[in-house]
């Protein structure tokens, strides 16, 4: 087992610090810049299916559902397709209406997850189109899809998900590239562009892991937090759910994210001296607006660390701790934000003598309901 640790204390460890490659290996062969195409066989062979539909609706359970939502952003920002983003096991029990039209995407690291599962099966039934991206090659939801991509990110040992999810939002943005050119809703320098910031992707996510001792540093002053509230906008609101339940997952440690905006309809009843707050404030993500949430957390005087662009300043000056990221374009900032989190959880639950790798009541795969 210490071999396959590669050297690390902890496979989740080693798997946040295979990012970089992971994601690497995902667009490999498939994002080919300089020829300024993405070549992608179930998305090409089905292009008919997906120019079609009038909507994709996602589902997924856990990690899987939070990069459904960050789907969502970037789908309907790029490619301008509706996209509704739906619990699998909520999905498969109630009566949902479903299109044969309708083109539906299950994201899942394991391709064993029973509720997930479900789904494609109820969705198939209704003559939808089902499109899987899944981890593990020849998994059941594989074999269960009309047509997937896989993720490439390698084998996940950590029961808590780090490079399934940026695989699988790596993938869904190379999707939603690829239709956003087929049907005309990106310019082409804009999509140019695009391309050329995937392949920096994994140069910057090695530059935030690099954060790593600062993050150490922070976990330490609130590992004893019995609270943390994580809060982001746009695209990195998914990313604020995914930071809370690593927390939630791996220290034990109660945590919610928000909705920046939303703070003010609840959570902001919670702050005071004592609630550390993850906020995720990137240059590019209606910045100023997470700049006011930020004082407002201040002003209660809650412990603010901020999740910012390199070389931010007006956050630094607020904020109790930062931990800079890399500047890229906001739809792809997730893949970077999402790291000092990952960070954070596991310095906490170490700290905390956790088992990281198989934290209580958790599995891998939950084949069963
Ligand atoms: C379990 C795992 C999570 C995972 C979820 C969905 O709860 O502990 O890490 O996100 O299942 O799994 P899937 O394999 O379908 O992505």
């Amino acid at each position: 087992e210490q071999i396959e640790k590669g050297g690390y204390d902890h496979f989740m460890l080693k798997e946040i610090h295979e990012q970089p490659s992971a994601i690497f290996d995902t667009f490999r062969g498939r994002l080919l810049s300089d020829k300024g195409i993405i070549k992608m066989s179930g998305v090409e062979d089905n292009m008919k299916r997906f120019l079609n539909a009038d909507r994709i609706i996602i589902v997924a359970c856990g990690t899987s559902w939070h990069a459904g939502l960050v789907a969502e952003y970037i789908f309907e920002d790029l490619a301008r397709i509706p996209v509704e983003v739906e619990y699998a096991s909520e999905f498969r029990y109630r009566n949902p209406v479903i299109y044969e039209k309708d083109v539906v995407i299950a994201i899942s690291q394991s391709g064993e997850t029973a509720d997930t599962l479900a789904a494609i099966k109820l969705a198939k039934s209704k003559g939808a189109f089902v499109f899987g991206v899944c981890n593990v090659v020849g998994s059941t939801i594989a074999r269960e899809t009309d047509a997937g991509a896989y993720t490439h990110a390698g084998p996940e040992i950590g029961v808590a998900s780090t490079k399934a999810f940026t695989t699988q939002i790596t993938v869904l943005t190379l999707i939603a590239l690829r239709l956003a050119r087929a049907k005309g809703t990106i310019s082409s320098s804009d999509y140019r562009l695009q391309l050329l910031e995937l392949e920096l992707i994994p140069d910057k996510v090695k530059k935030a892991l690099e954060s790593d001792d600062l993050v150490k540093s922070i976990a330490a002053i609130y590992k004893d937090a019995p609270n943390m509230l994580y809060l982001g906008r746009g695209f990195n609101f998914p990313v604020a759910l995914e930071g809370a339940l690593k927390l939630k997952e791996i220290s034990y440690i109660h945590a919610e994210g928000y909705p920046a905006a939303e703070m003010k309809h609840g959570p902001i009843a919670l702050i005071d001296e004592n609630m550390p707050i993850i906020v995720i404030a990137t240059k590019k993500g209606h910045y100023e607006k997470v700049v006011s949430n930020i004082q407002e957390i201040k002003s209660r005087k809650g412990k603010i660390i901020g999740i910012v662009t390199e070389g931010d300043e007006q956050v630094r000056a607020l904020a109790d701790h930062v931990i800079e990221v890399p500047e890229s374009l906001e739809s792809l900032s997730p893949l970077l934000t999402t790291i000092p989190l990952q960070l954070l959880s596991y310095h906490i639950a170490l700290m905390l003598g956790r088992n990281v790798d198989q934290p209580r009541n958790l599995a891998k795969a939950v084949t069963v309901e």
